[in-house]
């Protein structure tokens, strides 16, 4: 697999390697990988017996440019790169582990994220236990992740790997214990769609939502990085969401 450029479209001099690791072009501070293992996912896998790779996904936490390193530190936002390559697991397309954001303290309002496609392909599922929905998301598509639900990042494709970005406030711990109790989201995304989890009793159908255009909350047609960087106050819902309960509403209307 040639080196795939993504500068373009995440507004870093950023590469993805053969071995789907990230280069970091000049100015780049370098960030590790952390790695999601197989022992760690059999937990939410369809088929946990059946042979995987032992590693599903990179994490890289907290990537930017030097010079944006103090502006992003006194933001109350981090930026990251997960990189998932393409294979899949019995017939079940690789995915995140999944989890749930907590509430904001002394609040009735979760903490939201926001998620941007870099390379390839994403279905985003999102379940909070009245619906379950999926964001069919492709590079420079940008998706809310609305307060209150858990999260799953499934790469639908056998051939290209899926790399993409997030702004979350650093602040808070993910749980991921809703989750790997239940053996994985309401919904395993296979070669054969969506099938169901035996271990729900009660699910929802799958809703598709398309990823929209939303400058309210700096969703623009700019990468995720350039836009937060060029003005971080776009993204306060991230850290004070439950001022923002009006815009999250009117983008599930749109
Ligand atoms: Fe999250």
């Amino acid at each position: 697999m040639p080196l795939i450029d993504l500068s373009k479209s995440s507004g870093l001099p950023l590469k993805l390697d053969a071995e789907y690791k990230l280069l970091f072009g000049r100015g780049v501070e370098n960030a590790k990988a952390d790695a999601r293992t197989r022992e760690r996912m059999e937990a939410v896998l369809k088929n946990p017996a059946v042979e995987a790779p032992p590693e599903f996904y990179y994490m890289y936490r907290n990537i930017h440019l030097k010079k944006d390193a103090a502006k992003i530190d006194k933001s109350n936002l981090r930026y990251d790169i997960t990189v998932l390559p393409p294979f899949n697991v019995g017939g079940e397309y690789n995915k995140t582990f999944g989890h749930y954001h907590p509430k904001v303290a002394g609040t009735d309002t979760w903490f939201p994220e926001v998620y941007e496609v870099l390379h390839g392909h994403a279905h985003y599922l999102l379940q909070n236990g009245e619906e379950f929905l999926v964001f069919d998301a492709r590079r420079g598509d940008k998706c809310l992740m609305l307060p209150g639900f858990a999260h799953v990042t499934v790469n639908p494709s056998e051939r290209e790997p899926l790399v993409m970005a997030n702004w979350v406030f650093p602040g808070f711990e993910s749980d991921y214990k809703p989750i790997e109790k239940m053996g994985g989201a309401q919904y395993f995304e296979t070669h054969h769609g969506f099938v169901p989890n035996k271990k729900y009793s009660d699910i929802p159908h799958v809703k598709l939502i398309a990823p929209k255009i939303f400058p309210e909350l700096g969703l623009s047609r700019r990468p995720l990085y350039t836009e937060g960087t060029a003005n971080t106050k776009k993204f306060s819902w991230l850290f004070e969401p439950q001022n923002f309960s009006e815009l999250f509403a009117k983008y599930r209307e749109i």
